[in-house]
């Protein structure tokens, strides 16, 4: 097993092999992910191997907002009816190379640590994600994520369970 580390993504990381077996994800980190740091769209965090450049796996984030409709009732009650404030996990993907290996795992629970340090100088009410499938949705549940109420695979996670998550 390949002791790994998260990096801000930057212009060394080799990235060139990177598959994970959906080609968006693969494509994104492949072609698109420097107009999105370039354009402040979104920040990428990369795991490498311990001392090494070549990328394991990644996530981007992004602020957000879900529509106070799409919330479901148990929780929206207590919300104010207007957009509510999350940070968008809007990718997250390990090479089949590394799959199984809990990096998929690491890479959750790095960005929820994050989500969660923003949320001291922001307001963060969630993390949210769009599940790129069922599959990816079911790896997203394990870890508390429920769906809001416009499509099964939107995701969220309020960011007090993140904290419990993580404790
Ligand atoms: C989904 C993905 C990120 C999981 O990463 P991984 O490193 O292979 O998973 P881990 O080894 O960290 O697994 C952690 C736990 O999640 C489970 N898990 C992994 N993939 C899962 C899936 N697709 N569905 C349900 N559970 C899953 C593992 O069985 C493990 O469970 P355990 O605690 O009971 O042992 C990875 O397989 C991947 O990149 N897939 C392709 C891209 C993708 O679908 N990304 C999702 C973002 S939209």
């Amino acid at each position: 097993m390949v002791e790994w580390v998260v990096e801000l993504f930057g212009k060394g990381h080799e990235r060139a092999a990177f598959a994970c077996g959906k080609p968006p994800l693969d494509d994104f980190i492949h072609s698109r992910v420097n107009q999105y740091e370039k354009r402040r769209l979104g920040k990428t965090f990369v795991a490498v191997p311990k001392g090494g450049k070549r990328v394991l796996g990644y996530y981007t984030l992004a602020a957000g907002a879900v529509a106070f409709a799409q919330v479901p009732p148990d929780a929206s009650r207590k919300l104010p009816k207007h957009p509510i404030p999350v940070v968008l996990l809007a990718r997250l993907a390990v090479d089949q190379s590394a799959q199984g290996m809990r990096l998929g795992e690491g890479l959750l629970l790095d960005a929820l640590k994050r989500a969660l340090d923003l949320s001291k100088g922001l307001g963060v009410y969630a993390v949210e994600v769009d599940a790129i499938d069922d599959q990816a949705a079911a790896f997203y549940r394990k870890y508390g994520f429920t769906p809001l109420l416009d499509a099964p695979l939107h995701l969220y996670l309020p960011i007090s369970t993140a904290e419990d998550v993580l404790a």
